[in-house]
């Protein structure tokens, strides 16, 4: 980190003369930022590193932003900063490539940048702004400098070139953030507490976190009345799901910084796949689709709902069957959300509305009381996955959080997470009649947990039968 980086140049890029390269170096005018302008949530980001600066005190604590990904040979992934580094930040743009938060054993953040590129002027860098293909601000855009970076977030900023020397100067006891940027990986050894504090710090939403969640949700209802009204259209295309897919990551793209995870849609039987991204298939007008879809904010906060709609308009007998067992394991899991409830009350309600229902069906030949047992579950046959999870920056939030404070803890208010049961009848299972082979269903919505209960974030999308098929006659006109 300490030498100067070659430039990122492709093997077509034309030699550069002498005389251009000093031509290049002047002649340009100041274009400052405004200097009002602060990160979203400016007023928020003080705290959360306070609190993560207690959890260590008089440690050094490393979180990078992270690398970019080679897609295929000059061609990178697109770049979205690491979740622990925008919450602690606010820093959440593409720019943010090879960036780290240190907090030092103090408690003082410091952000080690790659600063706005010089232009010329004898710098190592002076060329890299109009030569270099992952960093030159004349190819993928103005970077801030240290000091207009410093106002950004109102925290210390330093070059990036100095970070190497700093970890390796006078021994500090540190703990890196693994696994985000593999240059530090080299470096430094994994820390998982850091990792593990840094999830469960994320447990529970400040104010301005729960408002994005809002909006990111509301820019999610639009997406799903988008592709409502794509539907005419995508039934006559060979591949609907990919039509579908397109239309909703439009309004992702359009009014967000994209989708917080690969779009799903999956028609008739592709509803069985739980996490069917392939999209590939045609819309069979006599079936199901279920659409499992979210926009991440520019902020980066994700909603994460799931509608299964009648392709038709209109729910067939045994369609509608399916989808009120399932709403109803919805509604009795929504119904346990209160700070205190276990976290893993929710799932235990819905499953057993699922278990009974599917005894009454006589799908299940065993009683629902048998098949709740921890030693038998034979239901899960028909659920696959568990009901629900944390939901933030990340689909699945505060991944590394410990068991004790997540799978295991009770509800706080402030927390936010889905509520999603589904059934997935797959179409060669042999143990269910016909007329329900190849039906999934699954409904998801999101909701944060209050002082008394939970708010329904997603409310503005119908769930029931009746609320669905005029929902969608209304916009199908
Ligand atoms: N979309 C992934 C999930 O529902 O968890
Ligand atoms: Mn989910
Ligand atoms: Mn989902």
């Amino acid at each position: 980190m300490t030498d100067p980086r070659p430039l990122n140049t492709g093997s077509h890029d034309l030699p550069v003369s002498p005389a251009l390269d000093a031509f290049m170096g002047t002649g340009w005018a100041a274009t400052p930022l405004p200097a009002t302008d602060r990160v979203n949530g400016y007023a928020f980001m003080p705290a959360r590193r306070a609190r993560l600066a207690a959890a260590f005190p008089g440690e050094r604590l490393v979180v990078p932003a992270g690398q970019l990904k080679v897609r295929s040979n000059d061609c990178d992934y697109r770049f979205r900063p690491h979740s622990a580094y925008a919450w602690l930040t606010g820093l959440t743009g593409e720019e943010q490539v090879g960036h780290v938060l240190v907090v030092e054993p103090g408690g003082e953040p410091v952000l080690y940048l790659r600063p706005r590129s010089p232009r010329g002027g004898g710098s190592p860098y002076g060329s890299e702004f109009y030569r270099d293909r992952r960093y030159g601000e004349f190819w993928v855009g103005r970077r801030p400098d240290l000091d207009e970076a410093a106002q950004l977030t109102g925290v210390r900023t330093a070059h990036l070139d100095e970070l190497e020397d700093l970890l390796k100067g006078p021994q500090v006891p540190t703990r890196l953030l693994g696994g985000v940027d593999p240059l530090l990986d080299a470096l430094l050894p994994a820390d998982a507490q850091l990792a593990s504090v840094l999830s469960e710090l994320r447990l529970v939403k400040d104010a301005w976190e729960v408002e994005q969640l809002q909006l990111s949700v509301d820019l999610t209802t639009t997406g799903f009345e988008d592709v409502v009204r794509a539907l005419p259209l995508a039934l006559k295309h060979g591949r609907g799901e990919r039509w579908l897919e397109g239309t909703f990551n439009l309004r992702a793209r359009a009014e967000g910084n994209g989708t917080g995870y690969d779009t799903i849609v999956a028609s008739g039987a592709h509803a069985c796949v739980l996490h069917w991204i392939r999209n590939d298939g045609a819309l069979d007008p006599s079936k199901l689709l279920l659409l499992d879809a979210g926009v991440e904010t520019d902020s980066l906060y994700t909603a994460d709902i799931t509608r299964t709609l009648p392709l038709s308009g209109t729910f067939s007998p045994v369609q509608r069957q399916v989808y009120e067992l399932v709403l109803a394991a919805q509604d009795a899991g929504i119904a346990t959300l209160k700070p205190g409830a276990s976290f893993r009350d929710f799932h235990r309600a819905g499953m057993r509305v699922i278990a009974e229902g599917l005894a009454d069906w006589g799908v299940l030949k065993i009683s629902a009381d048998e098949a709740m047992r921890e030693d038998s579950g034979l239901f899960r046959r028909y659920t696959l996955c568990s009901s629900g999870h944390m939901l933030g920056l990340d689909v699945h939030d505060c991944a590394k959080a410990r068991a004790e404070t997540y799978l295991d803890g009770t509800l706080e208010e402030g927390q936010v997470l889905t509520v999603e049961p589904g059934l997935y009848l797959q179409p060669d299972d042999e143990t269910l009649p016909a007329e329900l082979r190849g039906i999934g269903v699954r409904i998801e919505d999101d909701l944060v947990i209050t002082a008394d209960g939970a708010r329904l974030m997603s409310g503005a999308l119908p769930r029931s039968v009746a609320g669905i098929e005029e929902w969608m006659g209304t916009l199908l006109g």
